[in-house]
């Protein structure tokens, strides 16, 4: 039995991980293969803050609010051991500020210590009157790729740079499953008009003395200023411009990020500025994350697609790939059901 996963950010490493955990012992000669024309650090999941947390309305998508807890716990469960630190995770507390009252988002009961802002706090933050306080957790790309990638190789799972112009030409080297996991360029695959990039520049910045994450919510998601402590730089953003698929910085982005940003946080003026960077968010009304037959000529191919996180793909990839991993459980006892002895 032969997988493919199409996409090596966080959304295909962490499936291809779930896939081996559940079958790598149970499905006998498993070859899982990663494809990808882009690795870490070269990947949207690596240049993302990594903070966890998800919009604050989730639009009745309850399956995807459970996927985020099911990533936040997975995640949490990792900080009593030493292994936290290779993989990025640690715990961070901080603010996010409205400038109106706003419902309680529905992450108030995975995180850890949810409250309402008091009044001395919204006094630090000018322009603000309301808001909440609590700990969240961190998961930085830059670091959790590349232990994700160790922990396959090591598990024999193989890896391929190589652009994958279409199913087909998977489908002709003889795999049995593909997984696609390409992210906001999968429309380049089969045409998604529910896919829409959504570009964020961030600017990385060196000032250790900030402890907090700060996120406003003045506009629309990520649009307004926010403030995110890493474990090394500080990420400072942003803007979520729909449609655009430049991933080139741009100074007038840079211009309105950096003075609304100081406007929030005045210390930031001392702070030394590394680097700009801009990623895609693949936007999607919702996460893509089902069961296709796909005919490619001769042969019907099983296609599972993970795809269209939007900005929280660290948020919530754990409980899809969990999700996608039982998916890929159906379609190995639909087979064996049909016919037992043949291969898939
Ligand atoms: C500025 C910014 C800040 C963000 N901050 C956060 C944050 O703090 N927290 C959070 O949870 N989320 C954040 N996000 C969102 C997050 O980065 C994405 O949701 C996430 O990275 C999506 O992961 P992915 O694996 O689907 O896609 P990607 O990381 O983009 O990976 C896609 C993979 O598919 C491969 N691929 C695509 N097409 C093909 C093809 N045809 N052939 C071969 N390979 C292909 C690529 O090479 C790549 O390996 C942020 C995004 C941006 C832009
Ligand atoms: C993979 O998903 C993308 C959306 O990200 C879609 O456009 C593409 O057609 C899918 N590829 C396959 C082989 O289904
Ligand atoms: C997209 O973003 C780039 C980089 O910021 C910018 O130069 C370009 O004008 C934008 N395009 C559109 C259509 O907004």
């Amino acid at each position: 039995m032969r997988v493919a996963v199409i996409g090596a950010g966080v959304v295909g490493l962490s499936t291809a991980q779930c896939i081996y955990e559940q079958y790598g012992s149970a499905v006998g000669d498993l070859t899982i293969q990663v494809y990808a024309d882009r690795f870490t650090p070269l990947t949207t999941s690596d240049g993302a803050a990594g903070f966890w947390q998800p919009y604050l309305d989730d639009k009745g998508h309850t399956e995807e609010t459970k996927w985020n807890k099911e990533t936040f716990d997975y995640l949490l469960s990792f900080l009593s051991s030493p292994e936290a630190v290779k993989m990025g995770i640690f715990l961070q507390s901080g603010y996010n500020l409205c400038t109106e009252h706003r419902p309680e988002p529905s992450f108030k009961d995975i995180v850890l210590g949810f409250r309402d802002l008091t009044q001395r706090e919204l006094d630090m933050f000018p322009g603000y009157n309301h808001g909440w306080f609590n700990t969240a957790l961190m998961v930085e790309g830059k670091t959790y790729l590349p232990w994700l990638m160790d922990w396959l190789q090591k598990r024999g799972v193989q890896f391929y740079q190589r652009k994958i112009e279409s199913f087909k030409e998977l489908a002709d080297t003889g795999v049995d499953v593909i997984i696609n996991c390409s992210g906001v360029r999968s429309g380049d695959l089969q045409p998604d008009p529910h896919l829409t990039p959504g570009r964020g520049q961030i600017i990385k910045v060196d000032a250790p003395w900030l402890k907090h994450w700060v996120l406003t919510h003045k506009s629309s998601i990520y649009n307004s200023p926010y403030i995110i402590p890493g474990s090394r730089l500080v990420t400072v953003g942003g803007v979520f411009q729909l449609g655009n698929w430049s991933e080139a910085s741009n100074s007038i982005d840079h211009k309105k990020i950096w003075e609304e940003a100081c406007e929030l946080e005045p210390s930031l003026k001392h702070a030394r500025i590394v680097e700009d960077w801009a990623g895609l968010r693949p936007v999607r009304t919702s996460v893509r994350l089902e069961r296709e037959r796909i005919s490619c000529g001769q042969k019907d191919m099983e296609v599972i697609h993970n795809y269209g996180h939007g900005g929280f793909g660290l948020t919530i990839h754990r409980g899809c790939a969990r999700e996608a991993a039982r998916l890929f459980g159906e379609i190995i006892e639909q087979h064996n059901a049909k016919a037992p002895k043949a291969r898939l």
